[in-house]
């Protein structure tokens, strides 16, 4: 009787196992991380600055040290890595970051139409490829199905010109690397990134246009790595990935999606970008005192942590709910506490423009020809990577509803499952990252060598 009673317990326990231990993994992975990396942050919105100070602080002329003086930055330079120095990203503001940020702008200034032909060519060749054909299902993971589209379309912005299959496998492995690493999914594989370096620096007359002045061969490789080939393609498979969830979730915003009405269509990206927004916390050095005038203030060389999620989250009827009705019909998105691509006064993301435009048509190519839907979570870093279920628009009804069911019930048992095991792996692996990153701090270590090399060319000349 007691054993049967012990091996009801344990089954129970087992299979309870999704429901509580990622919670609990997730939070101690938070203080794992912290103890690591001290308490250097503030965070914003905190007890320290609110919500209504937010836009404020992160505009304000001091908020702007972006790597120098900060542990952090360690850890977002190793994940980054090769070639984070002259990333847009992390560049101080200076003569280097202006020429990087004046190329970076040229390149994404692409006329409306020739990036929505382009969108529209990149989704449809890598669709045939990848997605189901005639009439049958299939799962996929949608991070995975974005990639090569974005690998390619990146591609040919840079170099003008269809991206061959091997280089899209460079394009793909890197991006993939990168992310999976930022989960913690994954360990780098640096030998995937210098890849695609080694390549990118044999293509550096290929560009369509001059890159940033004062960098040397291999850091205008790097300069094109870390911008369109890490950033850009993670950022756009992400950032497809949740919305692709959203309609999978929501099929009544799917069918607005596909009407072509594109006021309604930007509600349901709006709702979708703030209720998951890519970044969870930008952070700045101030560079100066910042003394606000409710007498609060902020030393210099403060670490100003910015909250995306919890300030997306205020201000709101019900946040946790997704309704695009609030971008529709509510007061302008800019005058609401949303903020996707950053904020204008302090370094707002370059593609703000380009990126919605090119979303809004991947989408509707993608629903065109399936049907999506979806039971597993869907949470802001989506370390499952989306899996959905394509349903082709054109099979038979009856062989839909029955593949729908068993396709979803496998879907919602496999992600519970792979939960429990990845939040373990993400545990292990995110403290030995957090620990290695601390261990080569090359950040810090850049920083020092620029002072000597700065302190040594001074006396020089004395
Ligand atoms: C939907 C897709 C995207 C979203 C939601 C997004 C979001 C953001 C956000 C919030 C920031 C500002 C973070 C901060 O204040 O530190 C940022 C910065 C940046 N993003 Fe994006 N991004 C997206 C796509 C892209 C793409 C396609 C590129 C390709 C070039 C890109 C390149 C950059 C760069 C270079 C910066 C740094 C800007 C600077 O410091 O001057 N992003 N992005």
């Amino acid at each position: 009787m007691v054993t049967v009673l012990v091996a009801a317990v344990a089954v129970a326990a087992v299979l309870s196992l999704p429901w509580w231990l990622p919670g609990r993994v997730v939070a101690l992975r938070g203080r794992l991380f912290a103890r690591i990396n001290g308490d250097e942050g503030l965070p914003v919105p905190g007890d320290l600055i609110g919500v209504e100070r937010f836009r404020e602080v992160y505009g304000h002329p001091a908020a702007g040290g972006r790597s120098k003086g900060a542990v952090l930055s360690d850890l977002f330079w190793y994940w980054l890595s090769p070639g984070a120095h002259v990333h847009q990203e992390h560049l101080e503001a200076g003569e280097r970051y202006d020429a990087v940020a004046r190329t970076t702008r040229r390149y994404l200034a692409v006329p409306r139409a020739e990036a929505e032909e382009l969108a529209r060519r990149c989704v449809s060749r890598v669709l045939r490829e990848r997605a189901p054909r005639g009439d049958t299902a299939r799962l996929v993971r949608l991070r995975d199905l974005m990639m090569p589209v974005w690998a390619e379309f990146y591609y040919e912005l840079v170099f003008g010109e269809p991206c061959p299959r091997a280089a899209r496998d460079l394009i793909v492995g890197n991006a993939d690397d990168v992310v999976t690493a930022l989960k913690c999914c994954g360990l780098r594989h640096m030998g995937r990134r210098h890849r695609l370096t080694r390549y990118l620096a044999g293509r550096l007359d290929d560009v369509r246009h001059p890159l940033p002045d004062g960098l040397s061969g291999e850091e205008r490789a790097y300069y094109l790595q870390g911008t369109f080939f890490n950033t850009a393609v993670v950022q756009m498979s992400e950032a497809m990935a949740h919305l692709l969830m959203v309609l999978a979730r929501h099929p009544d915003a799917a069918a607005t999606a596909l009407t072509g009405d594109d006021r309604a269509f930007d509600a349901v990206l709006q709702e979708t970008m703030r209720l998951y927004p890519l970044f969870g916390v930008a952070h700045r050095i101030t560079t100066g005192d910042i003394d606000l005038d409710d007498g609060t203030s902020i030393p210099e060389g403060s670490v100003l942590c910015f909250g995306y999620p919890e300030f997306h989250r205020t201000g709101f009827d019900d946040p946790g709910r997704f309704d695009p009705g609030r971008f529709r019909d509510g007061p302008a998105a800019k005058d609401l506490n949303h903020i996707p691509f950053g904020i204008a006064a302090n370094r707002p993301c370059p593609a703000w423009r380009l990126a919605p435009i090119t979303m809004r048509v991947a989408a509707r190519e993608v629903l065109r020809r399936y049907a999506l839907a979806s039971t597993a979570a869907h949470t802001r870093s989506m370390p499952n990577r989306g899996p959905c279920l394509l349903v082709p628009r054109h099979a038979p009804l009856t062989r839909r509803a029955w593949t729908h069911r068993a396709a979803l019930l496998f879907m919602w048992i496999r992600d519970r499952a792979e939960d429990v095991w990845r939040s373990l792996v993400q545990l292990v692996l995110g403290t030995y990252m957090v620990w290695d990153a601390r261990r080569q701090r090359l950040c810090e270590r850049h920083f020092a060598q620029l002072e000597t090399s700065h302190a040594s060319s001074r006396s020089g000349t004395r």
